[in-house]
């Protein structure tokens, strides 16, 4: 089934689980392909573009394989549908098979776990707005913190095929354990500049910031950033930073967007209980340009991507 806009169609899909495999702790990533119509709706979904997933019937794991800080509440039943973006999309020859990285942090998250090679989900999408990336950029900071990896490594899929657009990517997060990528980080953790393979696939160029220095920059991911930019000191009208993240984060990232005069586009998170514009329980306070009101947007709409200078953090 799929509803049609003016600019885009969305609808509930079957997706099909190709794989799903652990790679870090308590980070899974699966690989699903959309069959039938779905294929070609979903080689269209957007970086920064979500899903709505219906996890409520997928079966929980093995008491001794849920995570010990989960036991309480792994066994809730799940209402609603879950929001996900993908990490990566390619459609080829009609097959369209879209890439999910997770962290498993509550119930739906852990009933993921258990889903196998040929199991179907309900999927409705793709929903939301996606990052628009301007012609005359040609340089974009990927900023992410934490789980916030996954529509930036999209985007620098996409962004990849323009060979006018220099792409640098910064990932952060508390410790080198805590990075959601495959390579174990903590290895290599004196060294700074290492290049992430899930980003030097597309030949982007990354920096690693952590908040104990136990890999890259010891520090905030938005202070590595704020060194670079006074290193390098880009042309502002070139350049814009997407960013994914914890919103202290995304309201750092977006200060310093406006104390650089730089573009930003922020992909903001809430609780989604429908994803469609019908609950309104995912608002966002938004400034109306020009005057010192605000207004509310919804989140699942008009977002997820925020202009990092409209969003009252
Ligand atoms: C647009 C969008 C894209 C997302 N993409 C990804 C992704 O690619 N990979 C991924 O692992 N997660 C992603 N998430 C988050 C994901 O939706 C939640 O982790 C998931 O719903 C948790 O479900 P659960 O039942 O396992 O845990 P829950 O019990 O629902 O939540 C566990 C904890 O996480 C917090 N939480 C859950 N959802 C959100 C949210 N939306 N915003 C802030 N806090 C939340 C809860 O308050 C709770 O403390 C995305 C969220 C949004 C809004
Ligand atoms: S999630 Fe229901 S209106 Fe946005």
């Amino acid at each position: 089934m799929s509803e049609t806009s003016t600019s885009s169609k969305r609808g509930v899909f079957e997706a099909v689980v190709c794989s799903n495999r652990q790679i870090g702790p308590g980070f899974y990533r699966i690989r699903l392909e959309f069959p039938g119509e779905g294929a070609k709706i979903f080689a269209r979904f957007k970086p920064g573009q979500f899903a709505e997933f219906d996890l409520s019937t997928v079966a929980l794991p093995a008491p001794e394989l849920i995570p010990e800080s989960l036991r309480d509440v792994a066994g809730r039943n799940i209402l609603l549908r879950r929001p996900f973006s993908f990490c990566e999309v390619t459609s080829e020859r009609g097959r369209t098979f879209a890439e999910l990285l997770y962290c498993v942090v509550g119930p739906a998250t852990v009933r993921m776990m258990t889903l196998s090679p040929g199991d179907s989900i309900s999927v409705i999408g793709p929903l939301g707005n996606g990052f628009h990336i301007p012609k005359e950029k040609k340089r974009v900071l990927l900023i992410s913190g934490g789980m916030g990896t996954p529509p930036l490594q999209h985007l620098a899929q996409v962004l990849s095929s323009r060979a006018d657009v220099e792409i640098i990517a910064f990932a952060g997060a508390k410790t080198a354990k805590a990075l959601p990528f495959e390579s174990r980080l903590d290895e290599i953790s004196q060294q700074l500049g290492f290049s992430i393979p899930e980003y030097a696939r597309y030949g982007v160029e990354s920096l690693i910031a952590t908040d104990d220095g136990s890999a890259g920059y010891h520090g905030f991911v938005t202070d590595c950033l704020l060194t670079w930019l006074g290193e390098t000191n880009p042309a502002a009208e070139e350049t814009i930073i997407c960013a994914c993240g914890p919103e202290v984060m995304l309201a750092r990232v977006a200060e310093i967007a406006i104390e650089k005069n730089i573009d930003c586009q922020v992909s903001m998170e809430r609780r989604m209980a429908c994803g469609i514009n019908l609950c309104q329980g995912c608002a966002i306070e938004c400034r109306i340009p020009g005057s010192n009101e605000t207004l509310y947007k919804m989140c699942c709409q008009d977002g997820p991507i925020f202009d990092g200078r409209e969003v009252v953090f």
